[in-house]
């Protein structure tokens, strides 16, 4: 999968608790060459990641209690053509 991605790129991962969406995301990164700790961003909704000129951005969006917790995060801009996104529980985000 690693070699198959680019930037603009988005991914949801849909799937129940611990069905492993961390787990393969960690090994997405570790395929893109990044070679440190991959902390869930269950916490902090949002853990951010540059590998040379790419910027990774892994959110897991479990804890929004309504959708609109989106877009009050302020996280729109972070899916732009420099960047690729990997969400956990998106459905949690609605239509946003
Ligand atoms: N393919 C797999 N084989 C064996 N164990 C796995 C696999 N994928 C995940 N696990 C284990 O299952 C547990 C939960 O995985 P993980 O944290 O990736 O789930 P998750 O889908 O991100 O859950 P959450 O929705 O809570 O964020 C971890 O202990 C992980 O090591
Ligand atoms: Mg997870």
């Amino acid at each position: 999968m690693a070699a198959a991605l680019h930037a603009g790129m988005t991914i949801y991962l849909f799937g129940n608790l611990g069905a492993g969406k961390t787990t393969l995301t960690r090994g997405i990164l570790h395929g893109l060459g990044y070679h440190h700790v991959v902390k869930s961003p269950t916490y902090n909704l949002v853990e951010i990641y540059k590998i040379s000129r790419l910027y990774f951005y892994h959110f897991d969006f479990y804890r929004f209690n309504d959708y609109l917790e989106w877009e009050e995060a302020g996280f729109r801009e972070y899916f732009n053509s420099d960047s690729i996104c990997v969400v956990e529980w998106p459905e949690k985000a609605g239509d946003l």
